[in-house]
Parts: structure tokens; C-alpha cells; sequence
């Protein structure tokens, strides 16, 4: 009974006071992102212009098309603009701290997007996937499929920190493999730029030094899978090889399908982007954002994250992750 009022007030005041959404109208947000070229990155960018156009943000968006300094170039450009917020994807982690620094002294917040900034001694959130977990999930899932055996391993950009975190967590299960001699890894190498076709190239000279024999493929995304996959589709050995992916792209989930790729990892890129614009209008609005003191270390010091689950999908669960949810659809995923 006593708590009544209190509620009551609440709710009336929450009325009266400035609605969040009204606050977003005509907001200015820059948004910065590495790539169009990946399905996973237009997704992003699909989901942020459709939750900004919802909430009246006047989104500004660039892509550097992996291009350190042109990211530096573009981020200036969009702080010139006057936007409030920047929701910023790196192509290059530590060099994208410069952009954090002029943000900064343009009083501009800084979501750092998917993928972490490092070595910035400045404050800004991070919102990403957990992607040590992601990690984790790849290399659980290879390790079971093939205990034993010749590994290849790749891992993505060396200049993306989530690189690192994904070959991490795999590595947390392939290592003791392979220091027990059970696991003999015969290739361990990041892929430039995440790049297919320098995932395949990488691919044919492993098969070619082992004269084929090689039965397990740690991919760190569903784009190097493929360009890993078209190297051992040449061999006749596509199917027969168990490779993990990431990403869900239609791509991947086709071969998942198909038996080509045997796992991939679901980010729901619809529920990242939609948060990051949330987030953006809370600190354009000048409100924290609670990440229930959780954090990644950049290298100098702890950020505040907002880490969002992955899920790992598998032929027998596909239908149920990604196609019941809507995210790919099935005509598609399962065409002839
Ligand atoms: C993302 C992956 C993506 C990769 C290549 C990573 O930072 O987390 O989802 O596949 O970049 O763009």
C-alpha cells in the first residue's frame, strides 16, 4: 500500500518530464564501420539506420573499407559535422585511438563498436558479443569433432583485438591437444584484413606442405571458412574436413547446411545495433550507461561493456536459431 504513491509518482513524472524518444529528434550520430564488403557489416549498418530512422536519430554513416587513416580522416570529418556520438567500429585497434582522443576534445561520447580500441587512456564504452566465448565455442566444438590430428589454424586481421580474443579462446582447448602431441598444428596464421581469399591462398600451401592430410580447420568467420573451403573443395576434400566459422551469414549457414562448414557462431547483429543506438541516445542525452560493472581491459585501462551472448549453430539447430528468429531465411538457406 505505502508503495503506491511512489509508483504512481514515477509514472507520472516519467510522463511529464522529456520523453527519451522526443530527445532523439534530430539527434546527430556518426557511425564508423570497417567494411561493406561483408554481409555481417551491412547488417549492422542495416539494423542502425532502421532503429535511428524509428527514434528520429539523424544518423551519419562511413565505411573506410579497411583503411586506417581514412577511418581517422572520415571520424574527423563526422566530428565536424557535430554529431553528439560516435558509434565506432575499428579497422585498426590501436591506431583508432587518435579518434578517441579528438572525439574527446569535441566533447563527443565513443561507443567502441564489436570491436575494442585499445591503448586509449580516455573513457568510453565498449558494446560488443562475448568474444572470448566465441572463441571458446570454435574451439570446443573442433576439439570434438577431431581429438586427434593435423590442425590448421587461422586467425582474423591482426589488427582487430577480437582476433586475438577468438584465437584465444579456441586455443584454450586446441593448446593442451597439442602440447600432448595429440593435436600436431601444422599451420597457425592470421588472415590480413580478414580477407577469403588470403584465407584460401593460406589453405592450398597448408594442403600442398602436407600432401592433403590435414583433418581439422580452425576458421575464425564464415569469410575465411569459404576462401579455406574453396582450397579444400579443389583437393575433393570439402565435407570430409571439419571447419568451424563465425557470423551466420547466409553464405555460411548455406554450407552448414550443405555439410561444407560444420559449425558457425549466430551475433545477433540486429540486437547489437539496435542497443548501440539506445546507448548512443542515452549518452547524447547525457546519461550513463550501466554495464553492471563489467569491463575489457584495452591495455591501459578497464572499459565498461555491454558483452551480448553468441550461440553456436550446427546443422541440427540452424532451422531453430536462424531461421525461426528470422534473421536468414529458409527458402534461402536451403536453395538447390
Ligand atoms: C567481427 C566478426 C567479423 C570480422 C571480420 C570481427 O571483428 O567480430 O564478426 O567476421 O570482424 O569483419
Amino acid at each position: 500500500m505505502k508503495r503506491l504513491p511512489a509508483v504512481f509518482l514515477a509514472v507520472i513524472s516519467s510522463f511529464l518530464v522529456a520523453p527519451p524518444l522526443a530527445q532523439a529528434k534530430g539527434v546527430k550520430i556518426g557511425l564508423s564501420l570497417p567494411t561493406q564488403r561483408e554481409e555481417r557489416w551491412v547488417k549492422d549498418r542495416q539494423t542502425m539506420e532502421a532503429e535511428a530512422k524509428k527514434r528520429g536519430v539523424d544518423l551519419r554513416v562511413q565505411v573506410t573499407d579497411n583503411d586506417a587513416s581514412k577511418q581517422v580522416a572520415q571520424c574527423e570529418n563526422l566530428i565536424s559535422q557535430g554529431i553528439k556520438v560516435l558509434v565506432l567500429a575499428p579497422h585498426d585497434a590501436s591506431s583508432a585511438s587518435v579518434i578517441i582522443d579528438k572525439a574527446s576534445k569535441a566533447g563527443i561520447k565513443v561507443i567502441s563498436y564489436d570491436r575494442l580500441v585499445l591503448d586509449s587512456p580516455l573513457d568510453y564504452y565498449y558494446l560488443s558479443f562475448d568474444n572470448l566465448k566465441v572463441g571458446e565455442l570454435q574451439g570446443q566444438f573442433i576439439t570434438s569433432k577431431v581429438s586427434k590430428g593435423t590442425y590448421v589454424v587461422l586467425a582474423g586481421s591482426p589488427t582487430d583485438n577480437n582476433a586475438k580474443l577468438f584465437r584465444e579462446g579456441a586455443m584454450k582447448y586446441i593448446k593442451p591437444l597439442a602440447d600432448k602431441g595429440d593435436i600436431k598444428i601444422v599451420m597457425d596464421q592470421f588472415v590480413k584484413d580478414w580477407q577469403p581469399s588470403e584465407a584460401q591462398k593460406l589453405m592450398e600451401q597448408a594442403l600442398t606442405a602436407n600432401s592433403n592430410k590435414i583433418d581439422a580447420v580452425l576458421a575464425p568467420n564464415d569469410g575465411t571458412a569459404g576462401g579455406a573451403i574453396q582450397a579444400l573443395a579443389a583437393q575433393g576434400l570439402a565435407g570430409k574436413v571439419p571447419i568451424t566459422g563465425q557470423d551466420a551469414e547466409l553464405s555460411g549457414a548455406i554450407r552448414v547446411a550443405q555439410g561444407t562448414q560444420s559449425m558457425t557462431v549466430f551475433k545477433d547483429t540486429r540486437e547489437l545495433g539496435k542497443r548501440a543506438i539506445e546507448m548512443a541516445i542515452d549518452l547524447a542525452d547525457g546519461k550513463p550507461i550501466d554495464t553492471q560493472g563489467r569491463t575489457v581491459f584495452n591495455n591501459k585501462k578497464p572499459i565498461p561493456s555491454v558483452l551480448l551472448e553468441p550461440v553456436i549453430v550446427t546443422k541440427d539447430n540452424l532451422d531453430d536459431v536462424l531461421v525461426k528468429s528470422g534473421y536468414l531465411k529458409k527458402g534461402q538457406v536451403y536453395r538447390k
